[in-house]
């Protein structure tokens, strides 16, 4: 019998830059290994200022020019019900953490939560810097960051899945 499809929700703070690109990018690396019915992939933000918008056109940029297309998504608000329906909430940096932590309503929800670079055992920290006010060097940064975080972040779950 076919098992239900893992779901996973990348979270930033305004959807547009940082899980835009981790939604696109595990999407990507879970295509190519022949997964793409064994996963849900989403996105949100813990605000709802850009709700609507598609992605930054810095990380739009960035994401083209590596073979990646992110243009088709819109940035949507994360809510206490994602923290019962996901499987996984995967956020870029401590706030995002704690902000959406605050919207479980118990401890098994809580314990979805957790830091993307917390499965890239070369990370040189635990958060995924905010591209939002920097340059795009910063937005190249943040692309190799999460491309790395995404491999590692599969390749977790296939152990975990057995997939
Ligand atoms: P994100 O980046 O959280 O990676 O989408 C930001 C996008 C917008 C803002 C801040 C960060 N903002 O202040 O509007």
């Amino acid at each position: 019998m076919a098992r239900d499809p893992f779901r996973i929700l990348f979270v930033c703070l305004g959807n547009i830059c940082r899980s835009p690109i981790a939604e696109g990018l595990f999407r990507h690396h879970v295509e190519a290994a022949g997964l793409g019915d064994r996963f849900v992939i989403d996105s949100a933000g813990t605000s709802g200022w850009h709700t609507g918008k598609p992605p930054d056109e810095r990380m739009c940029r960035t994401a083209r020019e590596r073979g990646v297309d992110i243009t088709g998504q819109r940035a949507r608000e994360l809510t206490r019900d994602d923290l019962a329906t996901q499987d996984l909430i995967v956020v870029m940096d401590r706030q995002n953490l704690a902000n959406t932590r605050r919207l479980a309503d118990d401890d098994e929800g809580a314990s979805k939560v957790v830091l993307f670079r917390s499965f890239d055992p070369e990370a040189d920290g635990d958060e995924v810097p905010d591209p939002y006010y920097g340059d795009m060097d910063g937005f190249s940064h943040v692309y190799d960051i999460v491309d790395r975080g995404c491999r590692a972040l599969l390749a977790h779950l296939r152990r975990q899945l057995e997939i």
